[in-house]
C-alpha cells in the first residue's frame, strides 16, 4: 500500500503555544504537539511535514508546493481560518484532501470565531480537544485517504 505524505500547516501565534493563553490552548508547545502527532503517524504508517508561518502568502506557498507531494492537508489556520479567503481559495486550488483542526472550541468563544472559511471546502473540522484535535483530524484524514485507495 502507498504510504501517504500529510502536510501539517500551522498559521499565525500558533509558534507561541505553551506560553500563549494556556488557560484557552492549554501547555502543549507545538513542537510538542508535533512530535505527538509523528507518533500517531508511525502509527498510521504515513509520513508528516509539519510546517508554520504567520505570514499568509508563506501559508499559500506552502499550499501550492504540497501539489504532488502531499496526499493530504491537515491545518490549524489560527485566526486566518476567520479571515482568509486566500488560504481558502489555496487549498480549493491544489484540490488535496483537508482536514481543519482547531485547539478550542470555536463556537464557544467570540462571535467571530464561528465563521470558518475553510470549513466549507474541508473534509470535515474538529475543534476543541486540544492537541485531541489534531491526532483525531489526522486519523480521520488517514482513514479518507485510505477509502479513496480501495474504492
Ligand atoms: C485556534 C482558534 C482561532 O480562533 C485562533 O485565532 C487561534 C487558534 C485554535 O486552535 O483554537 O489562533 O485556531
Amino acid at each position: 500500500m502507498s504510504k501517504f505524505n500529510i502536510l501539517v500547516l500551522n498559521g499565525h501565534n500558533l509558534n507561541l503555544l505553551g506560553k500563549r493563553e494556556p488557560n484557552i490552548y492549554g501547555h502543549l508547545t507545538l513542537e510538542h504537539i508535533n512530535t505527538i502527532l509523528n507518533q500517531e503517524a508511525s502509527n498510521l504508517n504515513v509520513t508528516l511535514s509539519c510546517l508554520q508561518s504567520n505570514h499568509e502568502g508563506v501559508l499559500v506557498d506552502y499550499i501550492h508546493q504540497a501539489l504532488n507531494h502531499h496526499q493530504g492537508i491537515l491545518i490549524n489556520a489560527g485566526a486566518y481560518t476567520h479571515t482568509s479567503i486566500a488560504i481558502r481559495d489555496a487549498l480549493s486550488a491544489v484540490a488535496i484532501p483537508v482536514v481543519e483542526v482547531h485547539l478550542s472550541n470555536i463556537y464557544k468563544r467570540e462571535d467571530f470565531r464561528h465563521h470558518s472559511y475553510i470549513a466549507a471546502i474541508a473534509l470535515g473540522q474538529i475543534s476543541g480537544f486540544g492537541v485531541e484535535s489534531y491526532r483525531l483530524g489526522l486519523q480521520a484524514l488517514v482513514n479518507h485517504l485510505q477509502q479513496e485507495l480501495i474504492r
